[in-house]
C-alpha cells in the first residue's frame, strides 16, 4: 500500500511546519499548502523532495486555490488521507483597535478559509475514511476581552461539531485541536517563557491521527501547565 497523505494548510510556518515534520517521520507523504511558496519549498526539500512532499501556493480565502489544491495533491500522489486546516492569524484586542480591513483578512482566513478546506478535501476524504483536523483554540473555548480572533476560534469550534455530525457513519473522523499559548510567529513580540512549542501541537496532531479507525479524538485542548485561562 502507498504511504497515506497528509495535506496542511498553513504549512509554511509554527505549528503547521512542525506538524509537517512530525507526520514526514510518521511516514506520510505530505502537500503543504500557505502563501509564501519559498518557505513551502524549502520545506518539501527537507522533508524527501518531490517523490514525498509537494508544495503548493494556496491562499486559503481563495475558492479557486482551494479547489487547485485539492487537485495538485490528488494528481500528484493519487489520494488524501488526512487534511489539516490550520492556517490562521490573530489581531490586536480591542473593538475599536486593529483595522477594519484586518478584521476582515482575519475572518475570511480563520473561518471562511477553514469551511473552504473542508469543501475543498471531504470528497477525496470520504473515499479514503480520511481525517478532518481544524486547528481552533484556547479562546475558542471561553471569550478574550475585545478578542475579534476569539469570536473566530469560537466559529472553528462550532465548524469542527458540525463537522463530526455531518460526517458521522462516513468513516471519515475530525478533531479540532485548541492549543493555549504557543511560541510561534503568530506573535509579533517575544512569547512569556513557559508557552508551548509547535512541536508540542504536532504531537498532539499525530496522536490523534494515529488510533485505530474506531477511535476519533474529538477535541484536544492543550494549554502550557502554567497557563490558568
Ligand atoms: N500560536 C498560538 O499561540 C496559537 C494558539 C492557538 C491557536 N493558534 C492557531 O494555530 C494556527 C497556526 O498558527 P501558528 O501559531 O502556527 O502561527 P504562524 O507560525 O504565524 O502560522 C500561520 C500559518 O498560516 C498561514 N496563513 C495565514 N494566512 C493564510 C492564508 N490566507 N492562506 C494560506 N495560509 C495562510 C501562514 O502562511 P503564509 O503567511 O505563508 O500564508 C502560516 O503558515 C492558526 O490557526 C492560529 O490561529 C495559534
Amino acid at each position: 500500500m502507498a504511504d497515506p497523505v497528509f495535506l496542511i494548510t498553513g504549512a509554511s510556518s509554527g505549528i503547521g511546519e512542525a506538524t509537517a515534520r512530525r507526520a514526514a517521520e510518521a511516514g506520510y507523504r505530505l502537500v503543504l499548502a500557505a502563501r509564501r511558496l519559498e518557505q513551502l519549498e524549502a520545506l518539501a526539500e527537507e522533508l524527501g523532495g518531490a517523490e514525498r512532499a509537494l508544495a503548493v501556493r494556496c491562499d486559503v480565502t481563495e475558492w479557486t486555490e482551494q479547489e487547485a489544491m485539492a487537485e495538485a495533491a490528488l494528481s500528484r500522489f493519487g489520494q488524501l488521507d488526512v487534511a489539516f486546516a490550520n492556517a490562521g492569524f490573530g489581531a490586536e484586542r480591542g473593538f475599536t483597535a486593529s483595522t477594519p480591513e484586518h478584521w476582515r483578512a482575519m475572518v475570511l482566513t480563520n473561518v471562511y478559509g477553514a469551511a473552504l478546506t473542508i469543501r475543498a478535501t471531504l470528497p477525496a476524504l470520504k473515499e479514503s475514511n480520511g481525517h478532518l483536523l481544524l486547528t481552533g483554540s484556547v479562546a475558542g473555548r471561553r471569550a478574550l476581552p475585545g478578542s475579534l480572533y476569539s469570536c473566530t476560534k469560537w466559529a472553528v469550534t462550532a465548524m469542527g461539531e458540525a463537522a463530526r455530525l455531518e460526517l458521522d457513519g462516513t468513516g471519515v473522523r475530525v478533531t479540532l485541536i485548541e492549543p493555549g499559548m504557543v511560541d510561534t510567529p503568530f506573535f509579533d513580540n517575544p512569547v512569556e517563557s513557559g508557552a508551548l512549542e509547535a512541536d508540542d501541537i504536532a504531537r498532539a496532531v499525530l496522536y490523534a491521527v494515529s488510533q485505530p479507525p474506531h477511535v476519533d479524538v474529538n477535541e484536544l485542548l492543550i494549554r502550557p501547565t502554567a497557563q490558568l485561562t
